[in-house]
């Protein structure tokens, strides 16, 4: 069995393609950083990999075009990042990029990896969404539109493959705050203890290799993916005010 991984190079990509590996599946992993690919490739074997900044549409056509004739099995949509910051003051290039990886490369990747699986009629989507796609998030507001939509488009076409009766699946993982490098680069500080990525990687590819839908890891994450439909909008936007708030950084780091 194989699997393309993006975002392979760090965090939760990294720890899903560990996890998968001893599972015995060959890998093709995927990030900017060829060096840490490199290392991993070392580290795992039965590993091919490409560089590639998902920011460019080219790029996300390379590593399809890379993929098309190796008979991949599993599609991990992992990369992805945030920016912290009041809307009107964040960088507008910043958040095309970021729109860019988050939602238009994990867009092309789904509809050309699924037309193929469904061809073949089998394969597994794997779309790294996160707990703030089912939340509005002032201070974070494209990054969890971004998830919004990836969530959006998942349930989607989790029921279109269901109406089809299609042996495709996909599933999408809704984490809450894990500790990898997403913090640094979205200049915050979590205001709530992270879970490791090694156990969200692990959880997340047990529920994608059973064909769930679903994949929230945590009592906690899943209590707030439900709880929230409860609560209005406005309030709700008021919460994740204060929540984001409390992770704005003090050190000069952060923005
Ligand atoms: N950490 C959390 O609290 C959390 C919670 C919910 C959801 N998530 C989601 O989990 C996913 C993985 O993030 P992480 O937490 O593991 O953070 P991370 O350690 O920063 O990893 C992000 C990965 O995305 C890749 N990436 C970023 N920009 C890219 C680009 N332009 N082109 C290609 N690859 C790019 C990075 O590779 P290169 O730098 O090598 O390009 C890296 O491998 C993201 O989609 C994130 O939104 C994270």
């Amino acid at each position: 069995m194989k699997a393309l991984i993006t975002g392979a190079t760090s965090g939760i990509g990294k720890s899903i393609a560990r996890s998968l590996s001893r599972r015995g599946w060959e890998l093709i992993l995927t990030g900017r950083n060829e060096e840490a690919l490199k290392e991993l490739q070392q580290e795992l074997g039965n590993t091919e990999i490409i560089a590639a900044d998902l920011a460019e549409r080219s790029e996300v056509f390379k590593v399809y075009g890379f993929c098309r004739e190796k008979n991949v099995d599993m599609l991990v949509n992992n990369a992805g990042y945030g920016i912290f910051g009041r809307f009107d003051e964040t960088d507008l290039e910043d958040e095309l990029n970021m729109i860019n990886v988050n939602i238009t490369a994990l867009h092309i990747l789904t509809k050309l990896f699924l037309r193929d699986f469904k061809k073949r009629d089998s394969g597994i989507i794997l779309n790294v969404a996160s707990v703030a796609g089912f939340m509005t998030g002032p201070l974070l507001s494209s990054y969890y539109a971004s998830k919004n939509y990836v969530l959006r488009l998942s349930l989607a076409i989790y029921e279109e493959l269901r109406r089809a009766k299609s042996n495709v699946s996909i599933t999408v993982l809704c984490p809450g705050p894990v500790d990898t490098n997403f913090n640094n680069r979205a200049g915050v500080t979590f205001s709530a203890k992270p879970v490791s990525a090694e156990y969200v990687a692990e959880y997340a590819i047990k529920k994608a290799l059973t064909h769930k839908l679903f994949a929230i890891p945590g009592l906690t994450i899943k209590a707030c993916a439900i709880g929230q439909r409860f609560i209005p909008h406005k309030l709700l936007s008021a919460v994740t005010y204060n929540v984001q708030k409390a992770k704005e950084r003090t050190d000069g780091d952060g923005r």
